[in-house]
């Protein structure tokens, strides 16, 4: 099938570069030239594990490629798939204003039926504001336009294989022939009939995703009530780590033990700085605000957030309680990205800790494997180092910030000999407290006896 991708964010590049590999011609635009400009001259302008091997493959076969003219990508699809961001407004509401120039521009620029699916996160009853402004936009031209919301659930740094191998895909729509189209995209997928990138041809066995047909109003709903309650658990292992810690528990035992239920699950149950990143934090503040609209009182989702943003006050409480002063102190700061495996620094809880850390005066020094270069368009004020070992290099505190796999594997006698003080503050509870102290550190972490 022909299909344009519109938007080539973290979605957008994934979605397209896995649509090529499943077998379809696909052809992204975006309206940052600059990105295009990247895509075109063989770049890729995020780190996405997985990206670096498909998208060239799947442009030497002829199969993506990029365009900075909208209209030649409109033209060329018979499916569209809107990946465009719908960042949060200052009231927290989704900003669909992209939604809204990308329907103006593919109703007047369209020329044959398209088939419009939403991949973009965005509050329920948007897809039927999307079926209108095509209308109206496009109340010239005379093009059939079908509208489906099939919401995306990847996960940076798994996207690919979250992709090709997902557990469910949701598809709302209004009628049969949508579904049917939309199959035969995905099936691929749904037979799992294709050299798999990420496991050389060797999936390991597997069910088959499940293929779950809604209205498109619910799929929508399933998204946002999706992420809000991996928010709301996340925020609830941390109040759980809190009592844990007063009561002398150790929340991992705690957890783990949670997570065998099978009601309950172990993921999104880490203790620690919280959630961030490009999700969480704006979908459970734009399902608030829908709830709201909608006259449903989901106050609970509000403590979900609140908790969340006094992670940091908790983390401070920790250094200050070890560090005593904390102005003028330098200080090291172990990964900005908000989770690892990406580049991603939107709404990171260590981006804003080394907002906290300035404003209280110390002197910072970060490393991150991958997000440094995003970091310093944000964060120019600050040093970064080239390694975890030169972040930690005369630090009278080293800070656990994103819990990339590297920082678990470090030279620890090396760390201790560079620091100025053997101070580790993990926001990330990565390491094990007796392995630490043994190494002759003193360490803290949440909701584990010190
Ligand atoms: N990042 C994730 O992990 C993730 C996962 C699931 C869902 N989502 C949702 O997917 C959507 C995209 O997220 P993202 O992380 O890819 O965002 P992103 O900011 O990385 O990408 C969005 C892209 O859309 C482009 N764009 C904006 N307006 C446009 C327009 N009018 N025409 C063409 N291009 C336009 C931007 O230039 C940008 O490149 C959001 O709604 C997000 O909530 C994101």
């Amino acid at each position: 099938m022909r299909i344009s991708v519109i938007g080539t964010g973290y979605v957008g590049l994934v979605t397209g570069a896995c649509l090529a590999e499943i077998g379809h011609d696909v052809v992204c635009t975006d309206s940052d030239a600059s990105k295009i400009q990247i895509l075109e001259s063989g770049g890729i302008p995020i780190y996405e594990p997985g990206l670096e091997k498909i998208i060239p493959k799947a442009r030497k076969d002829g199969r993506l490629s990029f365009r900075a003219n909208p209209a030649e990508a409109v033209a060329a699809g018979d499916a569209i798939f809107i990946c465009v961001g719908t960042p949060p407004l200052p009231n927290g509401d989704a900003d669909l204003s992209a939604i809204d120039l990308v329907a103006r521009m593919v109703a007047t620029e369209a020329r044959s039926p398209k088939l419009v699916v939403e991949k973009s996160t965005v509050p329920a009853r948007t897809g039927q504001e999307l079926k209108r402004a095509l209308s109206v936009y496009g109340r010239k031209s005379n093009v059939k336009f079908s509208v489906a919301s099939i919401p995306e659930f990847l996960r940076e740094g798994t996207a690919v294989e979250d992709f090709l191998h997902p557990d469910r895909i949701v598809v709302g729509v209004d009628d049969e022939t949508t579904e049917r189209q939309l199959r035969e995209i995905y099936r691929p997928v749904l037979d799992r009939k294709f050299i798999c990138p990420v496991h050389d041809g060797k999936c390991p066995d597997g069910s088959a995703p499940g293929w779950l047909v809604t209205t498109i109003n619910s799929a929508e709903l399933i998204k946002h009530a999706s992420n809000s309650f991996l928010a709301l658990k996340i925020s609830y292992a941390n109040m759980v780590a809190d009592l844990a810690e007063r009561l002398g528990a150790a929340i991992g035992e705690v957890v783990r033990a949670m997570g065998l239920d099978p009601r309950i699950g172990p993921s999104f149950l880490s203790a620690g700085l919280g959630f961030g990143g490009f999700c969480l934090p704006k979908d459970l503040q734009a399902f608030v605000h829908l709830a709201e609209r909608s006259g449903v009182d989901f106050t609970m989702l509000r403590e979900a957030e609140r908790i969340n943003k006094g992670r940091i006050d908790r983390f401070f409480e920790k250094l200050r309680g070890a560090l005593w002063v904390v102005r003028g102190k330098q200080v090291g700061v172990l990964g900005l990205a908000f989770k690892p495996n990406t580049d991603d620094i939107r709404f990171a809880p260590a981006i804003d800790l080394v907002h906290r850390l300035l404003a209280e005066g110390a002197k910072v020094r970060a490393y991150d494997p991958e997000a440094m270069d995003r970091a310093k368009a944000v964060l120019p004020q600050i040093d970064y180092a080239k390694s975890p070992y030169e972040a930690a290099e005369d630090a009278e505190a080293l800070l656990i910030a994103t819990e990339w796999d590297e920082f678990r594997k470090l030279d620890w006698d090396r760390i201790r000999e560079a620091m100025a003080r053997p101070l580790i503050v993990d926001g990330r509870n990565l390491l094990s407290p007796r392995e630490m102290k043994s190494q002759g550190f003193e360490y803290r972490s949440f909701g584990r006896p010190e």
